[in-house]
């Protein structure tokens, strides 16, 4: 159905844009804390933060102040918080076998937050990027980056974190077959009730280069992801990765990145109708906070516009390292 124009000057489409008041009446949109997930990264230690220097702003977090955290977003209304853990390099392996480790950082976080703040949900990473000796999110045998070993490790990964108590898993990797694995796993072991957030449509996007940093993941990334990761060039492809992925029984889909990739939330919304969410990644932060620390843009005004973009293009919410903040700027009014 096409919007009808009265011609000119029965219409004059500036008239319901003449006040706040007018504005707010016919807003289509609303962006609400609701809407936002954390992603926070994790060290090891006590008492100690660590910032990340290619996302001003953001800093790594031992257990104990993830938790305090926590809280705090669940104090701001923030309903999520998604993890990550910083590994050292000498702590990678070839076998990965930290990944379903129960005392992980990861899940040793996880069992932190639901203590402190078990009001807000606890979503988690699932890929092997931070273990693996060689920074790919799957095993690596002669060059190649080999499908279903990867997908029995990341089951036993998604295992180790809904014991801990997380309430949605991540599968973050882009391996064949793995929602479906997953999914039957947890029904066999009665975590019926956790929730998947498939990384449905993730992209192989260099604007994650901030976020390797984050992780320790930039140095022992050998190649690229591009034979798991979607080519750019692409968008009938994510659909039928977001079908597959609804089929094998994810309750939720991501888009990644986000603000490049807004006509594909907009596709994905209209074509499945399902809760779509998209991820703001690191190097959106990155350029947004890059750009107002040098006073070229207003960062407050552009955090704001940009999260509002993607409940604009379909999302039901945003995982964004701006998570807090917004909150905060939403909670002052
Ligand atoms: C890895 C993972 C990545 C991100 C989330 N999970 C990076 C990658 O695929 O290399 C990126 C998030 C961001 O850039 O903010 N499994």
């Amino acid at each position: 159905m096409r919007p009808t124009v009265a011609p000119f000057p029965a219409a004059r489409l500036r008239r319901v844009r003449k006040s706040p008041a007018m504005r707010g009446l016919v807003r289509e949109n609303t962006l609400a804390a609701d809407d936002l997930i954390w992603p926070v990264f994790l060290r090891e230690g006590k008492g100690e933060r660590t910032p990340v220097p290619s996302m001003p702003g953001v800093e790594r977090l031992t257990v104990d102040l993830v938790a305090e955290a926590a809280a705090e977003a669940a104090s701001l209304g923030i309903p999520a918080i998604c993890l990550f853990p910083y590994t050292e390099a000498d702590a990678r392996t070839e076998d990965c076998a930290m990944a379903w480790d129960p005392e992980n950082l990861t899940n040793r976080a996880i069992r932190a937050i639901k203590s402190a703040a078990p009001e807000i949900a606890v979503m988690t990473d699932i890929a092997l990027d931070p273990y693996n000796i060689n920074g790919h999110d799957g095993f690596v045998v002669d060059g190649e980056i080999v499908n279903d070993k990867t997908v029995e490790a990341l089951v036993k990964m998604a295992l180790a974190q809904a014991d801990a108590g997380a309430d949605i898993l991540g599968p973050s990797d882009m391996m064949d077959g793995r929602i479906g694995a997953i999914r039957r796993a947890l029904e066999e072991t009665g975590h019926s009730n956790v929730s998947i957030l498939s990384y449905a449509a993730k992209y192989a996007s260099a604007f994650y280069g901030p976020f390797r940093d984050a992780v320790g993941a930039s140095a022992a990334l050998t190649g690229d992801k591009n034979t798991y990761q979607m080519d750019p060039a692409n968008s009938d492809e994510a659909l039928r990765l977001v079908e597959r992925d609804l089929l094998e029984g994810a309750d939720m889909v991501m888009v990644k990145p986000g603000l490049p990739y807004l006509d594909i939330c907009r596709r994905v919304r209209d074509t499945f109708g399902v809760p779509t969410f998209a991820y703001q990644v690191s190097g959106e932060y990155a350029m947004i906070q890059a750009a107002a620390q040098n006073g070229w843009i207003d960062g407050e005004k552009v955090m704001a516009e940009s999260l509002m973009a993607f409940k604009r293009a379909g999302c039901m919410g945003i995982l964004t390292y701006f998570a807090p903040r917004m909150a905060r700027r939403l909670k002052e009014g």
